[in-house]
């Protein structure tokens, strides 16, 4: 043990007791405890190195399940039986400290706090799980002093990636702010205090709500003045599968030199491209936009040739409230419908279609949409004949519009586009230009 684990040096040295954290970690801890002025609250205290330390400071109470596993056994011999508790060889080690420890053995998940208790610090190491910390914050939101601080391990890194979206949401929501240390770039331990919108995190059932819902930090969310925790959470929520999510996230990314790297490292880790992999190449294209400006495109006459040069329309004209609405799968664009009907219109299309509202009336037809939206239509209704409707199919946005054709208003669109030969034309009782393209095959996608 380093010189510096002894607060005070003229006590008797302080034990030898096994710890986890690394010496940069347990520095850091030990030096944002000085400055704490009051009780401290320690999540996953395994054999109480920390808590010996913090107890030199302040009361301390911890959380802890105290299961004592397999492979620990196997690591630390002698310590406990595999399977068993290791509570007593944690009581042992802190049996003697200036300031008293109190022990809850619980589940994270069953933790809570009453708010007169009041607490200057939370060093959170205990599961690397988003909604235990989440469930922890609320618990102890009204109790933290506005100067109270909070430590959590495994931010950055890969370890954790659902800590570091869920650190990143809290910094974008003003819940909390980084304090900036200069902790080396191994230590993946966030130091926060509570911002200015502190009270709101009570306001999130869960923290999955946090990460899809709360706009990205602008400001720097590691304390090397990058990005690392945003880069994480839009791997974090394209592994949820919630690609529109990520993609509107992307779109609200400040573009920094260093972030193309921090991508790559991720990408890597989260090995999306086996799991998703056309989206992954998707994710790839659309932050590879992002960062180059100078890959953005004007306007064409034509319908994208390219499925590259698709791509690139559609990053440029999907809004990010469209893409959080989960109704655009921009696989569509190099779907064999998408040629079907890009072989089927005529060339002067696009040119028709710019700057205008385009009615689609028909059964739902993505590749259509998403077609007249990269020619630079305004706007994009489709008249929806599937019968029954599902509640899914329903969606109002600037961009996009999906309702049933009975709720079909004339004065609304410039240009119809039918799908096949529609009835239902007739009833519309508009006298706009219309356009029609081949029916949706069955077989085609
Ligand atoms: C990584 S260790 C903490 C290491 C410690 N900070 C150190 O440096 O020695 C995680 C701790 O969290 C506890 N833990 C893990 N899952 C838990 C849960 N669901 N509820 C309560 N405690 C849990 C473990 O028992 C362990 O003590």
């Amino acid at each position: 043990m380093s010189d510096t684990a002894i607060l005070d040096k003229e006590s008797p040295a302080a034990p030898d007791i096994p710890r986890m954290l690394g010496d940069a970690d347990f520095e850091l801890v030990k030096s944002r405890a000085e400055l704490s002025n009051g009780p401290i609250l320690e999540i996953g205290p395994w054999l109480g190195a920390v808590t010996f330390e913090l107890a030199q400071i302040a009361p301390v109470t911890v959380v802890d399940n105290f299961f004592w596993s397999e492979s620990e056994a196997n690591a630390y011999p002698g310590i406990s039986e595999p399977n068993g508790s290791f509570r007593a060889a944690f009581e042992s080690h802190v049996a003697d400290t200036p300031h008293p420890v109190t022990t809850l053995e619980i589940d994270a998940s069953d933790f809570a706090w009453d708010d007169s208790e009041s607490l200057s610090l939370l060093f959170y190491d205990g599961p690397r799980d988003a909604e235990a910390l989440h469930l922890i914050l609320r618990q102890i939101s009204k109790a933290l002093s506005a100067e109270g601080q909070i430590l959590i391990k495994n931010v950055y890194g890969t370890r954790a990636p659902a800590i570091g979206a869920y650190v990143n949401a809290l910094l974008g929501a003003s819940i909390c702010e980084l304090i900036h240390t200069d902790q080396p770039n191994w230590c993946n331990m966030a130091v926060l205090k509570p911002s200015s919108a502190w009270a709101d995190i009570d306001s999130f059932e869960t923290a999955a709500d946090a990460i899809s819902t709360t706009p990205l930090p602008q400001s720097f969310s590691d304390p090397w003045f990058g990005q690392a925790t945003s880069v994480m959470r839009l791997f974090w929520l394209a592994q949820l599968g919630n690609w529109g999510a990520s993609f509107a996230q992307l779109h609200m990314l400040p573009v920094h030199t260093e972030s193309p790297t921090l991508f790559d490292e991720y990408e890597r880790f989260l090995r999306l491209n086996q799991t998703a992999p056309e989206m992954a190449a998707v994710f790839s294209v659309f932050r590879q936009i992002h960062h180059d400006t100078a890959l953005r495109i004007p306007t064409t006459d034509r319908i994208g040739e390219s499925v590259d040069l698709r791509l690139r329309r559609l990053w440029d004209t999907i809004s990010p409230e469209l893409w959080e609405s989960e109704a655009i799968d921009p696989r569509q664009a190099f779907s064999n419908r998408f040629e079907v009907l890009r072989a089927a219109l005529a060339s002067g299309f696009a040119v028709k279609v710019a700057g205008k509202s385009i009615a689609i009336l028909g059964p739902l037809d993505q590749a259509l949409e998403i077609l007249c939206l990269i020619c630079g239509a305004t706007k994009v209704i489709s008249l929806m004949t599937n019968d029954p409707l599902s509640e899914g199919d329903f969606l109002q946005t600037e961009q996009l519009a999906r309702q049933p054709v009975e709720d079909a208003k004339s004065d609304n669109f410039d240009l119809i586009i039918c799908i096949g030969a529609q009835e239902r034309l007739a009833a519309l009782q508009s006298d706009q230009e219309t356009i029609q393209v081949p029916e949706l095959s069955p077989n085609i996608a």
